[in-house]
């Protein structure tokens, strides 16, 4: 079965299924977007169509188009209109029992041969395939916020799905012009497991007294040529949220040190610091616009606190690898496609030498001497052996 001229069910009309339905929409497919609330789905058309009229004043698209796309949509509250979907995309709470229900109703309405996909971004597929009758047909479609404009997309088979549900997801995934990488499913997927140090270290340096949030931020931005610091990007993602993800992925890890949240976000979080949504976070705000306090541009220190930040997110990204979760080009193209980061983890390693990262990665170990910081055994053997990730 191609999905090329499938229909598409989206159910949830938040944040990410609005963007999913979006997206098929202006790929031509017919959708039907589902949600609970009423309220939401006029917000969701609404939204919508102030995006298209934008795209209509960039030139991106003209009338026609817009009211084709807006067209191909049908929002509703009822999940019977699902019904001849190829495939359903879930997008609703990120709760697995709420999300069992949802996928046995599903599964009662669709044809055998309906593909049902989920956009979790923490939720195990294998544990939502358990819900359903045909577990084969389930799939991990992982978008990133906002959706339309984000080029990365995870493509998680669990271990009950079968090839051709995965064939017929890549080819569909490809023709949306969007970036597929290929996940095993396991805690955090590619972004959210690899992005941890990019966070957790910052915060441990801070919390060291080693520097400041905007000097951190500084050292990532102006030394390391990342577009925002980890504390501008926890502000803007949101304190409570980035939180939240750290405690999902150290509890999916079995309480592996290397994921261990930190305190200080957690008292950020619980003092309603939450970043620009509630006005202060790590940086104060006025109208939105952030007060940068001074910052020590040092530029030994701002090294160190890059290369420190960079060595624990590259040997992560190496961890991923010799856990197969991905392959290199992908863990690759995940970070740059999906998170922004200026170049691949793995090529940037190549390209500064895998003997310095493991070198400066003991240092810390042996300083520290804490679990979070052990070098990746893959990294120690690639070393041994001279090799790198790309020839
Ligand atoms: P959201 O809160 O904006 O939207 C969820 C929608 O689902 C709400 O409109 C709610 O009314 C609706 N809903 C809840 N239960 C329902 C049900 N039983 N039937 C129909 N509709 C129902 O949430 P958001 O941010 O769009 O997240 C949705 C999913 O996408 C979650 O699984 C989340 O983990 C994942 N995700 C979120 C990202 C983000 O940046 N917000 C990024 C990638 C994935």
């Amino acid at each position: 079965m191609s999905l090329d001229n499938s229909k598409i069910g989206v159910i949830g009309a938040g944040t990410m299924g609005s963007g999913i339905a979006q997206i098929a929409s202006q790929n031509g497919h017919t959708v039907v977007i589902v949600d609970s609330n009423e309220k939401i789905l006029t917000q969701s058309n609404e939204n919508l169509k102030k995006v298209l009229n934008r795209l209509i004043e960039k030139g991106r698209i003209n009338e026609g188009e817009s009211n084709k796309i807006i067209e191909n949509i049908t929002y509703t509250t009822q999940l019977e209109l699902i019904k001849s979907s190829d495939i359903v995309i879930e997008a609703i709470i990120e709760d697995l029992n709420v999300k069992h229900n949802l996928f046995k109703s599903i599964e009662n309405i669709v044809s055998d041969k309906c593909i049902i996909a989920s956009n979790t971004s923490s939720l195990s597929i294998a544990s939502l395939g358990a819900s359903l009758k045909k577990p084969n047909r389930i799939i991990g479609v992982h978008f990133f916020n906002p959706a339309p404009l984000m080029p990365l997309v995870e493509i998680i088979p669990a271990v009950q799905t079968d090839q051709s549900t995965l064939s017929e997801i890549q080819s569909l995934i490809k023709r949306w012009n969007k970036v597929g990488v290929l996940c095993k499913d396991t805690p955090g997927f590619i972004v959210n497991r690899v992005a941890r140090p990019f966070y957790g270290e910052a915060l441990r340096i801070y919390e060291e007294g080693i520097a400041d949030f905007a000097t951190i931020d500084w050292a990532i931005t102006e030394i390391g040529g990342f577009k925002m610091g980890p504390f501008t990007l926890m502000d803007y993602i949101g304190n409570d949220v980035n939180y939240a993800v750290t405690c999902s992925v150290f509890e999916a890890f079995y309480f592996d040190p290397r994921f261990k949240p930190s305190f200080t976000q957690k008292r950020y979080s619980e003092a309603g610091f939450l970043g620009l949504k509630s006005g202060r976070g790590y940086y104060k705000y006025n109208n939105k616009q952030t007060i940068i306090p001074s910052i020590n541009k040092d530029h030994d220190l701002g090294t160190a606190i890059f290369e420190r930040i960079l060595f624990m997110l590259i040997n992560e990204a190496i961890d991923a690898v010799f856990m197969q979760v991905a392959s290199v080009e992908d863990i690759d193209l995940a970070m740059t496609k999906g998170v922004n980061y200026p170049q691949g983890l793995l090529s940037w390693a190549d390209e500064i030498g895998l003997k310095p990262i493991l070198d400066g990665l003991q240092n810390l170990y042996e300083e520290y001497g804490e679990d979070r910081y052990r070098p990746n055994p893959l990294l120690k053997r690639m070393v041994r052996n001279n090799l790198k990730f790309y020839s």
